[in-house]
Parts: structure tokens; sequence; C-alpha cells
């Protein structure tokens, strides 16, 4: 008989910051735990835990009721509606923000918050790590993801363990066209990388091993701005990742972030900035509303109770990627107003941008 599989979905939203767009009320925490406990109880769930990077809310919960399930999907809009009234009692800034519907309606994809789910046959022994970023969207995982299932300088394992040598099929999304395409590595690795270095448009949504098929990794890429067709904040993104046993072992999961590579968010959304790795109490950024976070929960999945979180990035060899970032941080800072640090004109269509263009379109001239 197959084993039971298990689903872990990650489920997050900005509902309300504390202070500004800086971190989570600990009142809006306590209520998603009591939301997701009565689940528990009621029969609905293996397990969970509530987590925030910055101003993000981040449900983990493991279950049987596999990917895209709407009651899962339900429960946590209802966990979001009910930390908004905390949020909006709290006055907290930007109470509900990330919630683009008055009303759910079957599935949470589209609707604001961002989501990551996996359903899997658990191994014999399952470590996970869910990687929670803020300040950034969701394309912050294009690098990151290369290099930990197809660049051998990264992950050793894809040179000397057989079991990775078939190596790792990508799907990318095409966040513009709503479309994606499949591409193998290392065999269309060229054509990837031609996708993944525009990663304001494409981002990666899974990671497939080749061999036999099994999900790898699962990331948000839900683009709020591309949903809500005008700036409705972040889409901080979130992203699932199995490891070791055929797949990249943790510290090669992890290595990508010892480089603070460049991603887009910081500060009205509209700058480019380094990708921080921090420990869970860092994730509150403060400096010009950043630098942008990322937080990495490491978790051993025992019949899909969540034996964790460990705290990865907290190692202090994570410290000189911490220190490069802050440097990285204020050479960019010191361009102020100018690309490349704002981001580039096309990419600022959904911020408040297109009013100053409409503000002044009466004063362009017309050269002859
Ligand atoms: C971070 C973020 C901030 C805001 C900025 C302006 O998530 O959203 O950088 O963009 O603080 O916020 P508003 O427009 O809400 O005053
Ligand atoms: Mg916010
Ligand atoms: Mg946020």
């Amino acid at each position: 008989m197959a084993a039971e599989k298990i689903t872990l979905s990650i489920i997050k939203a900005d509902v309300g910051g504390y202070v500004g767009h800086t971190t989570m009320h600990p009142d809006l925490m306590n209520r998603a735990e009591e939301c997701l406990q009565e689940a528990l109880d009621k029969g609905m769930l293996v397990d969970f835990k509530v987590m925030h990077c910055g101003d993000d809310l981040e449900l983990i919960i493991t279950h049987k009721r596999g990917e895209e399930d709407e009651e899962i999907h339900q429960l946590a809009w209802d966990t979001f509606v009910s930390c908004t009234e905390v949020a909006k009692t709290l006055k907290l800034y930007g109470a509900g923000q990330d919630l683009l519907s008055d009303a759910f309606s079957g599935n949470i994809k589209g609707l604001g918050p961002g989501c990551a789910e996996i359903e899997m046959e658990e191994r014999k022994s399952e470590p996970i790590v869910v990687f929670m970023a803020d300040k950034t969207s969701p394309g912050a995982w294009n690098l990151p993801l290369f290099r930990m299932f197809a660049d051998p300088f990264n992950t050793a394992g894809l040179v000397i363990d057989p079991s990775c040598h078939g190596g790792f099929r990508f799907e990318v999304l095409d966040a513009k066209q709503n479309m994606t395409i499949e591409l193998d590595c290392p065999g269309e690795m060229y054509e990837l990388l031609a996708f993944l270095g525009a990663h304001s448009r494409f981002m990666v949504n899974r990671v497939y091993r080749r061999s036999d098929g099994e999900v790898a990794a699962a990331a948000s890429v839900q683009k709020l701005s591309y949903i809500a067709g005008k700036y409705v904040g972040k889409d901080d993104p979130v992203m699932i990742v199995r490891s070791q046993a055929g797949f990249p072992a943790l510290g090669e999961v992890l290595e990508p972030f010892a480089f603070p590579h460049i991603v887009e968010g910081w500060m009205r959304g509209s700058h480019h900035g380094p990708l921080m790795p921090v420990g869970f109490e860092d994730a509150t950024p403060t400096r010009f509303d950043g630098p942008p976070r990322v937080i990495a929960a490491g978790f051993q999945l025992a019949n899909g109770k969540l034996v964790g979180p460990l705290d990865m990035f907290k190692d202090i060899s994570f410290d000189p990627a911490r220190q490069k970032a802050n440097e990285i941080g204020e050479y960019l800072r010191r361009h102020g107003p100018f690309e490349p640090h704002r981001l580039p004109l096309e990419q600022m269509e959904y911020t408040t941008m297109p009013g100053i263009m409409d503000k002044l379109k009466d004063r362009f001239v017309q050269n002859a």
C-alpha cells in the first residue's frame, strides 16, 4: 500500500504592519494561532506553525487534503480576515492590505496572499527548509534556486551523488503573459538562464527531480501588482525546498544565500537592494524600509508533524553575507533616486509614479 501523502502549505499575507511596514504585532500571531488551533482540534490539520518575516504573517500548515484544497485555502483566508480585525483595532499600518477581494472564492491564489504547497510521500527522513522573505518579490528565488539545483559550483551533489546526475526540471512562470514553460537542466541550462536572469518577469514556480519526477521545491509566484493592476503592496515571497538523499544537502540549499544578490522591492517596492539572510529575530527591516530580508526555517517532518523550526541563518557563518549586504546597501543608497538603485521606469508602472507623468503631461512640448 502506498504511504499516505502529506501536504505542506505555506500561505502568507501582510494584513497590517507594526510599526509602519516593519514587523508583526504579537496579537496578530496569537490570533492566527487560535484560528489554526481550532482547525487542528477539528481534525482538519496535522500540524501548524505561525511565523512572520517582517510585516508578513506566515501560516505553515501540514494536512492530508492535497494542494489547492478549498477548505485549507478558506481557513487561511478566514485567518487573515480575523487577524485584519485585530490589526484594525490596534490601528496597525495597512490593515488587510494583501486581501484584495471582499470574499473568498475557492482558491486563495489571485486574491492577494502568497502560497507555496507541496504534496509528498514523506521519506524515511524528510528535512525541509521554508524560506520567507520581506521587501522583495518572487523573482528573488531565481538565483538561489538555480544555484541549488543546477550549479555544480554550489551543489557538490550534482557532481558526486549519482542520484542527482539526472538533473532537475524547472517550471518557470512568465508573470506578464501568465504562461509557464518547463526547462531541463543541465541540457537546457543556457535557455533557462536567459529567462531566470529577467527575474522581474520570469520566476521559478516549481523544481522537479528529472529521474523520477519527484517535486523538490515550490515557490509562491503570485505578483500582486499584476493581479491588482496597480500597486497594492509587495508580493513578499515564500518557498519550500526538500533536502538530502537525492536532493541538494541542507548546506547546499542554504549556500546560495551566502551571496547577498540584488533583488527588487526595497522602499516603496521601487528600489533594488541586497537580499540579506538573517535570523528570525532580525527579520525587522527598518533601514529605508529594508534592506530586503530572508529567513530560513528548517523542519524535519515526522508523519506530518513539523519538528522545528531551526533558525538556519542564525549561524555566524552567515555574518559575512550580512556585512556584505550592509555594505552593498550603503553603496546603492548613495544613488538616491537614480537607477540602478531605483527600478527602471517600465517596472514603476504599478507604483505611484504614473501619477507624476499624468500631472506633468501638459507641460511636455513636442520638439520639431
Ligand atoms: C514595504 C513597503 C514600504 C512602503 C513605504 C510607503 O513593504 O511597502 O517600503 O512602500 O513605507 O508606504 P505607504 O505608501 O503605505 O505610506
Ligand atoms: Mg506592509
Ligand atoms: Mg512585507
